[in-house]
């Protein structure tokens, strides 16, 4: 089965149809900047065109949010547009696009993506997968079932936000050096890894293509196992339709 997955980013809106049975892109994805203001009416036009360029998928299509997302409801946007908060955007979404939306955490979806088809398969005990890129987003497994919604990258690490030290963004913008961006990492998974004692922790975002160049000062800080995302940027986009694919079965 074929569904579409789109990832709502601070940066970039990506989608791509996805074989959610093989969790692999079937076309190349599309990326749009995310707009600014990022509205909830202008991300959806974005959205809208995203899923036009892909005429063939019909069916629910899966979205991810950059916030903690329940029941299709956005509670938080650290790095959106603040309208979000309190907005029902699966009905809205559904609404604008004229089928069924299912919207979830974006690290969540990346976590689920990763737990089925990439560096978490068939791991047990507890897994983090931490997405490193605008914001810092976690996903935390418990015997391969998702406890949804958790925030670490908003844990205080050095009296600061997580994410206001460690995520990509503030590499790009502080022009750090990756072993020196990588000992700001390490700190996060540190804090983490001190907290909630996990088996695996699973490293995402965009960066995860980079993971040679600060992995090993990040392994060096802790005992945890810590690995790069075997699906890279990919997983949030497959994550999401996977989310649909659950709607469609139980539909
Ligand atoms: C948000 C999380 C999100 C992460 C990555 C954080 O600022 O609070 O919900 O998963 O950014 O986008």
């Amino acid at each position: 089965m074929q569904l579409l997955g789109i990832d709502i980013g601070g940066s970039g809106i990506k989608g791509a149809p996805v074989n959610i049975a093989a969790g692999n892109l079937v076309a190349e994805r599309l990326r749009l900047a995310t707009p600014s203001p990022s509205t909830p009416d202008a991300v959806a036009g974005v959205i809208r065109q995203i899923t036009e360029s892909f005429g063939t998928t019909s069916g629910p299509v899966g979205i991810t949010f950059p916030g903690v997302v329940k029941h299709g409801r956005i509670l938080t946007a650290a790095n959106m547009d603040p309208a979000w908060i309190g907005f029902d955007a699966a009905t809205f979404f559904s609404a604008k696009l004229g089928r069924p939306a299912l919207v979830i955490n974006d690290a969540d979806a990346a976590g689920l993506a990763e737990m089925r088809f990439g560096a978490g398969r068939g791991i047990g005990g507890t897994v983090i997968l931490l997405t490193l890129g605008t914001g810092v987003g976690s996903a935390v497994f418990l015997d391969g079932q998702l406890v949804p919604n958790t925030e670490f990258g908003h844990m205080e690490v050095r009296g600061k936000d997580a994410e206001t030290r460690a995520s990509d963004r503030v590499r790009e913008e502080k022009d750090l050096a990756w072993e020196q961006w990588g000992e700001r990492v390490g700190e996060v998974i540190a804090r983490l890894a001190f907290l909630l004692n996990p088996d695996l922790v699973i490293i995402g975002g965009g960066v995860s293509r980079k993971a040679e160049k600060f992995l090993p000062v990040v392994q060096g800080m802790v005992k945890v196992p810590v690995v790069p995302a075997q699906l890279q940027n990919q997983a949030g986009l497959i994550g999401a339709a996977l989310v649909a694919a659950g709607s469609a079965a139980s539909a």
